[in-house]
């Protein structure tokens, strides 16, 4: 069948959810933002970004109240990509969200990512320029350009990739309400001076989720978000125990700075899994 030219065009995206299986954070810099280790995974829960090519940008629909101007990570990639390209691009969007807005799932970062991917390939930017402007949208952005499992340091766009982490999965609980990310930064109360990041258990832990060393795991996972945002917000606290409670799983924790929680389990016994780079 020849496809007819005239026929609008339509490119869905999907772009996946993260976890965060380890996260501390580090000393404060000059530049406002904290050194933080940790260890990103992403899993199958896909915001849906729907573009079409020749529509004029600013046509962009979303089932969540979004809207179209900076505090929009998709509206920033455009107008970054614009600044870069040194032109207008014509792009409308239309973005079915599933995962929850505010709540560390990296949602935002997520959508950019897909979006920027498609750009950089599209337009022909090279790598480099892509991560820089990545970099500029927000921390976990550079991430979601490649997605699987990374360990992440600096202010979370320092990547290596160990090898992607597979059969696992996990079950979510949004308690209701999303946490501010700068506050939750703002309640860890990190100043300039050196608070030491466990490099070696981020090793220890890679090494038990490929050894599937249960206990290990379930002891060496963390997120240092947690004390400080269950005082702040005690129904996320509440919200924390009850799950954990539920399930026997590897390990319950919160994700990025909340408020998000999850179960880990081996193999798909959680509603989620666990998906490698090459995956969607
Ligand atoms: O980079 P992103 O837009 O996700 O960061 C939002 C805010 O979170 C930053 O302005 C900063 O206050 C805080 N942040 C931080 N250290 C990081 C990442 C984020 O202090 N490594």
């Amino acid at each position: 069948m020849v496809a007819d030219r005239n026929e609008p065009v339509e490119i869905t995206l999907k772009c996946p959810a993260k976890i965060n299986l380890f996260l501390e954070v580090g000393q404060k810099r000059e530049d406002g933002y904290h050194e933080i280790l940790t260890i990103f995974q992403t899993i199958d829960l896909y915001d849906e970004l729907i573009l079409h090519p020749g529509v004029p940008t600013g046509y962009f629909r979303s089932n969540i109240d979004l809207a179209w101007n900076g505090s929009n990570t998709l509206y920033k990639a455009v107008k970054a990509v614009e600044k870069h390209l040194g032109k207008e691009l014509a792009l409308g969007m239309e973005l079915k969200k599933k995962i929850p807005a505010g709540g560390g799932l990296g949602g935002g970062s997520s959508d950019a990512a897909a979006l920027l991917r498609y750009l950089g390939e599209t337009f022909h930017i090279e790598r480099e320029a892509l991560f820089e402007v990545a970099c500029s949208i927000g921390s976990d952005v550079p991430f979601f350009l490649r997605g699987g499992t990374a360990i992440g340091t600096g202010r979370g766009e320092v990547l290596t990739f160990p090898g992607d982490l597979e059969d696992y999965s996990v079950d979510l609980c949004f308690p209701g309400i999303g946490v501010s990310t700068p506050l939750a930064y703002t309640l860890l109360g990190r100043s300039a001076d050196g608070h030491e990041l466990g490099n070696k258990e981020v090793e220890k832990l890679l090494s038990a989720l490929r050894e599937r060393d249960l206990t290990l795991i379930g002891r060496l996972s963390k997120n240092d978000f947690e004390g400080p945002v269950f005082a702040m917000f005690p129904e996320i606290g509440r919200a924390y125990d009850k799950f954990k409670e539920k399930r026997e799983a590897i390990a319950t924790r919160m994700t990025g700075s909340g408020s998000t929680l999850f179960s880990l389990f081996e193999g798909t016994k959680g509603e989620y899994r666990f998906i490698t780079s090459t995956d969607g």
